[in-house]
């Protein structure tokens, strides 16, 4: 972290768990255990929790975002949420382009700069997720894919847009997996984000932008991971789930 340059944020991934009264308990169980963190905390939930999630959080340090958006205002979509509804409902934040929905979705880097765009112009923040497949990273494409892949993400956002975006290094690799990129992976991963933004927007301004990594980030590893000077915080999946560990995360995030 470098947070004298950019905010560390710890965002939850909840992913397609917990119904509505297990969001609450967790919501409950979390709400003291991060009320004094000194970094951005925020819990992405499926859209079925947005308004609980919305209500019990009123007042409190935590951000509520989606885990998702489609790219149009409104219209024949059957299925999809606008990011204008979701703004409309008080959310702060929404992922784009996670690797499960590049995975099993259809997400292309086109719709996920489409949807980014989107969320942005309805006013949202927005978490956007690049990474490597084991394959691209064995194959030695790490660094090429993730600039790749940032580039494309970002087309046509603006230096000023670029205040609302996070990017989420996670290696799909170690998406739920109980393997971690090893902190030093992590940096490199981190860095080569950072450069892309770099060489497009320039060195000053890709100072400015939080890069987080995720993949099994827990209790156990977030420190050392937090240590590196690229790593400005995690997106977390399996250990948002447990309110005592995402709060370790938080901690280690607010020092
Ligand atoms: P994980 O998920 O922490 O369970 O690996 C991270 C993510 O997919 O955002």
């Amino acid at each position: 972290m470098n947070k004298e340059l950019r905010p560390c944020v710890i965002a939850g991934n909840w992913k397609m768990n917990k119904n509505r009264l297990e969001a609450k308990a967790l919501i409950e169980e979390m709400k003291p255990l991060v009320a004094d963190a000194s970094c951005e905390v925020v819990i992405c939930v499926p859209y079925t929790n947005l308004e609980t999630a919305l209500e019990l959080t009123k007042g409190t340090n935590i951000k509520v975002g989606a885990e998702n958006c489609h790219f149009k205002k409104s219209g024949a979509y059957t299925g999809e949420i606008s990011a204008e509804m979701l703004s409309e409902m008080g959310v702060e934040y929404v992922v784009i382009g996670h690797s499960e929905r590049r995975q099993y979705f259809g997400e292309t880097d086109q719709t996920v700069n489409l949807r980014t765009l989107a969320a942005l112009e309805a006013g949202l923040k927005v978490i956007v997720c690049v990474g490597e497949t084991l394959e691209q990273r064995e194959l030695g494409y790490t660094e090429t894919l993730l600039k790749f892949q940032t580039k494309m993400a970002l087309t046509n956002v603006t230096a000023d847009q670029l205040k609302n975006i996070v990017i989420a290094y996670e290696p799909v690799w170690a998406i739920g997996t109980g393997v971690t990129a090893t902190a030093d992976q992590a940096d490199e991963g981190n860095g080569y984000v950072r450069a892309a933004v770099a060489e497009v927007y320039g060195k000053a301004v890709a100072e400015t932008v939080t890069v987080q990594y995720g993949g099994s980030m827990n209790a156990g590893n977030c420190d050392e991971l937090l240590s590196k000077i690229n790593v400005d915080g995690g997106l977390i999946g399996g250990a948002s789930l447990k309110a005592p560990d995402f709060a370790t995360i938080v901690k280690a995030g607010s020092k």
